[in-house]
């Protein structure tokens, strides 16, 4: 779907549901302070790793040419993965990754993508191009086995059928012994790939089948009735959610469901942007920004409704797509592929204010993509178009890196007072004595001085700090390393540490409580 319908469509639903408007004009008195109030005993709930999940669709230059460049090319690759881009996601470790869409996941018929002949088909979503399908299932959990990420597979819901599917789930997950486990072991595989999560549908309100709720509720309850545990890997079924904080989608899916329940429903969730990625004016940084609060209002608002149903059993929120979605312009796309997105300085702010999000919300979510993991959109990684040799890592990547510790520990309570027009965003996780605090200024200019209270305990720490003064700043194939992380003093504040903060600037304070 285009992305103003989108955006439309999200405006639509947060204004339906009384949502603020984006606040315009954060600017930064200089010298502002600020005073971060850190509960370490008031625990919010585990921060799952799978909230730093990714997202790799047949789109542009993501899959051919990014991931996967095959084993002739004259790219340094690893059995037919680009050796850089591996290195950089297994370095990182990605905690599950979704495929083959997206869009494009409700017109793949898995089985062009197994065994010796495969044939070419035309993505219909991304640009007509023919896809030669030599990235297939196979290929893909071989992508996941190198980097450590969980697979998930996003089911053929609008163009597919329940046989399909199942299929494709027997294929995977079935040990040994039947047609379709042991065509697997003819391709390569005799052990099972045991595919926990499974996606039924994307977008089935749009692209996915363009559904009203009611129709694809029926439509789930039949698929789930043939999707097994194959092989004793109980699937984590995960159906097609709301658009934004579309809340009606949400009810009459939940309401259309009966007894069937997912183990979760999926939520897209973009943060729109006005004009090129690296051409943004300081009232379009302060626009798109202002987007995660609707984001973190969505996030209560669809898990309340969640809630209701099942006795309130739990239904997981995905956040199945996120990021933001800029406007590259048609040159960029013609040269690098489609929807290709140089990441920025206001990137990276973009990134730790989600991240910081999903840690406040540690207790609500589930799982959480970004879209997508390379060249598309706001990723990790950019080669130099799809015949490029050069992989370069994005601030985006390194704030993933510098957000890792969190992953698996418990998400605290924090407080922020003061810090000038912006309002600081801060979460923190904790670990026995170790504590990990990350901040993110999302005033464009400007710095805050932000003291740290750990409830009266002592503390000692040391930080990093991603920032470039020029939000619209970047990292480049001949500028690879403008934007990394670097080491930024910590000082002993007036009730326990003290550490500035500079407008879009990401910082980690990683703490040692005594
Ligand atoms: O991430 C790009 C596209 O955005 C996906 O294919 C689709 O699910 C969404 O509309």
């Amino acid at each position: 779907m285009s992305m103003d319908r989108r955006m439309f469509l999200a405006a639509g639903a947060a204004a339906a549901a009384g949502l603020a408007l984006p606040r315009r004009g954060w600017t930064q008195a200089a010298g502002a302070t600020a005073r971060l109030r850190l509960f370490p005993d008031r625990i919010i709930g585990r921060v799952r790793p799978e909230l730093h999940g990714q997202f790799a669709e047949h789109l542009g230059a993501c899959i051919y040419g990014g991931l996967w460049v095959g084993r002739d090319s004259r790219i340094p690759n690893d059995e037919g993965y680009r050796a850089d881009a591996i290195k950089y996601l297994a370095a990182l470790g990605i905690p599950v990754l979704r495929w083959p869409g997206g869009c494009y996941a409700d017109d793949y018929h898995w089985r062009n993508g197994v065994g010796p002949d495969r044939p070419h088909t035309v993505n219909i979503w991304w640009g007509g191009v023919v896809d030669n399908n030599s990235f297939g299932t196979h290929e893909f959990i071989g992508l996941c086995r190198k980097i450590g990420a969980e697979p998930y597979l996003a089911g053929n819901v609008g163009s597919g059928s329940p046989e399909e599917l199942r299929d494709w789930m027997e294929y995977c997950n079935y040990p040994s012994g039947s047609t379709l486990a042991e065509e697997r072991a003819r391709n390569g595989s005799p052990q099972p790939f045991n595919v926990r999560y499974w996606g039924i549908g994307n977008e089935s309100w749009g692209c996915g089948g363009d559904m009203r709720p009611e129709e694809y509720a029926t439509l789930y309850r039949r698929y789930a009735n043939f999707l097994h545990s194959f092989g004793g890997v109980r699937p984590v079924m995960i159906a097609s959610g709301p658009n934004g904080n579309d809340i009606r989608w949400t009810r009459g899916l939940m309401d259309g469901l009966g007894r069937t329940r997912p183990g979760g429903i999926s939520m897209h969730f973009y943060e729109g942007g006005d004009a090129p990625p690296t051409q943004f004016t300081r009232e379009q940084v302060v626009k798109q920004l202002a987007i995660f609060d609707r984001v973190e209002a969505a996030i209560g608002q669809q898990r309340s409704i969640l809630d209701g149903y099942f006795g309130g059993a739990q239904v997981g929120l995905v956040l199945d797509e996120w990021g933001v979605w800029d406007r590259p312009g048609p040159e960029v796309e013609a040269r690098y592929g489609r929807l290709w997105q140089q990441d920025t300085q206001r990137g990276a702010a973009a990134a730790g204010l989600g991240l910081n999000i999903f840690n406040r919300q540690a207790d609500k979510l589930y799982m959480c993509n970004i879209a997508q993991m390379v060249n598309v959109l706001q990723s990790l990684l950019l080669t130099d178009g799809p015949d490029g040799e050069r992989c370069i890592r994005t601030p985006t990547y390194y704030v993933f890196a510098m957000f890792k510790p969190h992953r698996g520990r418990d998400s605290v309570q924090t407080q922020a007072e003061g810090g000038g027009a912006a309002p600081l965003s801060a979460s923190a996780t904790r670990q026995d004595r170790q504590m990990l605090v990350t901040l993110v200024n999302p005033s464009p200019d400007g710095v805050v001085q932000v003291d740290c209270d750990f409830g009266g305990l002592a503390a000692e720490g040391r930080a990093q700090i991603l920032h470039d003064p020029d939000w619209n700043a970047c990292n480049t194939f001949d500028q690879p390393n403008r934007i990394v992380p670097r080491p930024h003093p910590v000082t002993a504040g007036r009730r326990g540490l003290r550490v500035a903060v500079p407008g879009l600037a990401v910082v980690a304070l990683e703490v040692r409580l005594s």
